[in-house]
């Protein structure tokens, strides 16, 4: 059974229609990168996949259960985590406020210890006020505190914008690890496309809404078949 299962699902803003009957399923710890030039519906897409945003036509199954119409709140108790583009951190409170909101109590020695293997640095910053922390660590705090809480789905909007090379190859390995250690299934909305065929299985290319093109990160000629879509 997938753990995803988008199909024919149209969705935008206020009538106006980004998203085009587009489908895609991602089997139990599947990482399928979504890449697309600005603008053509990757963020809008997560959004309507969680349930922020009303979906036009078509329907979405998160582990066989049906998902259409769920609220934000009712599909994250489905077991999905969703990191959004835009800051998602309480930027007044610690480091470990963050992770303690995100995680539930008696799992949050287990969270310390996911945050350990994901990025040890943030340990020694559980009392800093996480609004003071750089842009690049708010991504790994971000990151970090989406494995830790043990979600079997993860929607990740653009974690590697803004990130130094170095720390996005530290991301990749991180990715696969846990994925490795926990079958997490994960759909990445990526502009940067070496991360997007190191770290995810599968490719899909959004173009105006609509999936223009996949397939699988081995094939070797997939960095050109991508690359003609995001050339301007
Ligand atoms: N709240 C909104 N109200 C109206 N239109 C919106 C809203 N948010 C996004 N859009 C429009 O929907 C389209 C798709 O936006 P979306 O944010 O999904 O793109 P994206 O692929 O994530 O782009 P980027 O790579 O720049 O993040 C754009 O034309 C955008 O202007
Ligand atoms: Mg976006």
């Amino acid at each position: 059974m997938s753990i995803l299962a988008v199909d024919n699902l149209s969705s935008g803003y206020a009538g106006a229609v980004v998203l085009r009957e587009v489908s895609l399923a991602l089997a139990p710890g599947e990482i399928l990168a979504v890449l697309g030039k600005n603008g053509m519906g990757k963020s809008t897409l997560l959004k309507a996949v969680m349930g922020f945003l009303p979906k036009m036509t078509g329907s979405v199954a998160i582990s066989g259960n049906e998902a259409t119409r769920l609220p934000p709140h009712r599909v994250a108790r489905l077991g999905v985590g969703y990191v959004a583009q835009e800051k998602a951190l309480f930027q007044d409170m610690s480091v470990e406020e963050n992770l303690r909101l995100a995680v539930r109590r008696p799992d949050f020695e287990a969270a310390l210890a996911e945050v350990e293997a994901s990025f040890p640095f943030l340990l020694q910053r559980l009392k800093q006020r996480a609004g003071t922390l750089s842009g690049g660590e708010q991504k790994m705090l971000l990151m970090a505190r989406s494995l830790a809480t043990g979600a079997k789905l993860l929607l990740v909007d653009e974690i590697t914008e803004g990130l130094q090379p170095s720390v996005i190859d530290r991301l990749a390995g991180v990715i696969r690890s846990a994925r490795d250690r926990h079958g997490t299934t994960m759909l990445l909305v990526e502009q940067h496309l070496p991360f997007a065929l190191a770290v995810a299985d599968r490719w899909a290319v959004l173009d105006r809404g609509e999936i223009a093109e996949t397939g699988a990160s081995t094939e070797p000629d997939s960095r050109a078949r991508v690359l003609k879509h995001l050339s301007v």
